[in-house]
């Protein structure tokens, strides 16, 4: 669900006319819509109704600080994976105490600051990390709270690149080990055990592998319990998958289904539950705006060429993803089929493969959907390019909330050694 529309022949962000927003702001640019946001984040946090819940979103999948206030103000904690991110969660008003600390290669740095702000749990994901933390927490006479990230070895059935939950990625702890990390944990000074947490992966449009992990999570929770340890809460992590086609049935991604799965194997346990979403939340709720430049015929195909790139929106090129494209002002014409790519020099630059479109015109506006997640966090400036900026719209206003950054900015970035001087 999002609420992005035609209005009058014109497609629309809530109130805001796009095809106005690229004349004022120029074209790449992202688009929020502060309405699918707040409808994604309440949907979710509602479905779990009569059950003790914290969601985290996770700021990795947008971490503009303008969405965290959006998600701050409705109460939202967050999970981080960075001092960057935790330092953003708290920018924009997040209480520590709603903040967990996910990733396996937190920085003695990074921990101490997560220390002294006191943030919620550190999720833990090997035996040195939680040393580690033990001998900082330790030193400054803080406890710090911990849950011991789990790996259940379930395959999520999605992207390879993006799936957590087996045993040959690099994350979490096996089961069969994670018991005597516990103890371990129960062990160490400045360290106080306080749940279990997992995360499989992420868009995840099954589930089965749900179902099977938190069978399995749900389990180790009793044997836990009756090693001594108490688990005052359980991170689910994120990993929602999103309606990406059109065709897709958006009903069968509704988080009332997920959370019928999180009742049978939590409700009965009573315990305080966290969830990490970050996609669901923002995937639908961004676009990206780009113009087209040409229409090139090849050989075998037609290119359609847009001023987007790989570096604006690296997802189609790194997991084969699949991003609707809505024409901004359509007029009647012919389908062709096209490869829609950008400027960048790589043949891997592109938004879309043999994509069926009516045919545009240099000029005409495209719409790349579901762009609000792992678009504009992963852009860089390859070529040297500038980072598209990013707008938020609300209603019938909009405000740029990153603004597009100047080329003596990009090239300032180089600092010029005394022997080149
Ligand atoms: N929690 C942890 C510990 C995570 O690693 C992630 C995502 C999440 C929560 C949020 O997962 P979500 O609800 O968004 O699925 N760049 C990739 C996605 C990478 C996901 C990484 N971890 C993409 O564009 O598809």
């Amino acid at each position: 669900m999002h609420h992005f529309a035609l209005k009058n022949g014109v497609l629309h962000a809530e109130g805001i006319d796009l095809s106005v927003l690229a004349e004022t702001v120029g074209t790449p640019l992202y688009c929020y819509s502060t309405a699918t946001i707040i409808r994604h984040y309440q949907v979710f946090k509602a479905a779990f109704e009569g059950l003790r819940t914290l969601v985290c979103y996770a700021v990795k999948a947008n971490s503009n600080q303008a969405v965290l206030k959006t998600l701050a103000g409705l109460g939202a904690g967050m999970d981080v994976v960075s001092e960057g991110e935790l330092r953003r969660a708290r920018a924009a008003g997040v209480a520590a105490d709603k903040i967990t600390f996910s990733g396996i290669g937190k920085t003695e740095a990074e921990m101490a600051y997560g220390l002294d702000e006191h943030i919620l749990c550190f999720n833990v994901e090997s035996e040195p990390e939680l040393v580690a933390l033990s001998k900082l927490a330790a030193a400054r006479g803080k406890q710090a709270r911990i849950a011991v990230r789990v790996n259940p070895d379930v395959d999520p059935r999605t992207h390879a690149k993006i799936a957590t939950g087996t045993a040959e990625t690099k994350f979490g702890i096996p089961l069969s080990r994670a018991r005597a990390v516990y103890r371990l944990a129960a062990s160490l000074p400045g360290i106080a055990v306080s749940g279990l947490d997992m995360h499989i992966g992420s868009q995840i449009t099954e589930l089965a592998p749900f179902d099977d992990a938190f069978a399995r999570a749900a389990a180790f929770v009793g044997q836990l319990e009756a090693d001594g340890h108490k688990i005052e809460h359980i991170d689910l992590g994120g990993g929602l998958g999103i309606p990406y086609r059109e065709e897709d049935p958006a009903e069968s991604f509704h988080p009332d289904r997920y959370a019928k799965v999180v009742r049978r194997h939590f409700g009965p346990l009573d315990r305080k539950l966290i969830f990490e979403p970050g996609r669901l939340i923002v995937g639908n709720a961004g676009i990206l705006l780009t113009r087209v430049l040409y229409v090139k015929q090849g050989l075998h195909k037609t290119f359609v060429i847009v001023d987007a790139a790989m570096n604006d929106l690296v997802r189609p090129t790194l997991y084969e993803a699949h991003h609707e494209i809505w024409t901004v002002r359509p007029r009647p014409a012919a389908d062709i089929v096209a490869d829609v790519v950008g400027p960048v020099c790589e043949t891997g630059d592109f938004l879309a493969l043999n994509r069926t479109l009516p045919e545009p015109h240099p000029g005409d506006l495209l719409a790349i959907l579901s762009a609000g997640a792992y678009g504009a966090v992963q852009a860089g400036t390859y070529n040297s390019r500038l980072l598209a900026p990013e707008v938020l719209v609300n209603g019938d206003d909009f405000a740029v909330i990153r603004p597009r950054g100047t080329y003596d900015q990009l090239i300032g970035l180089d600092k010029i050694p005394a022997w080149l001087r």
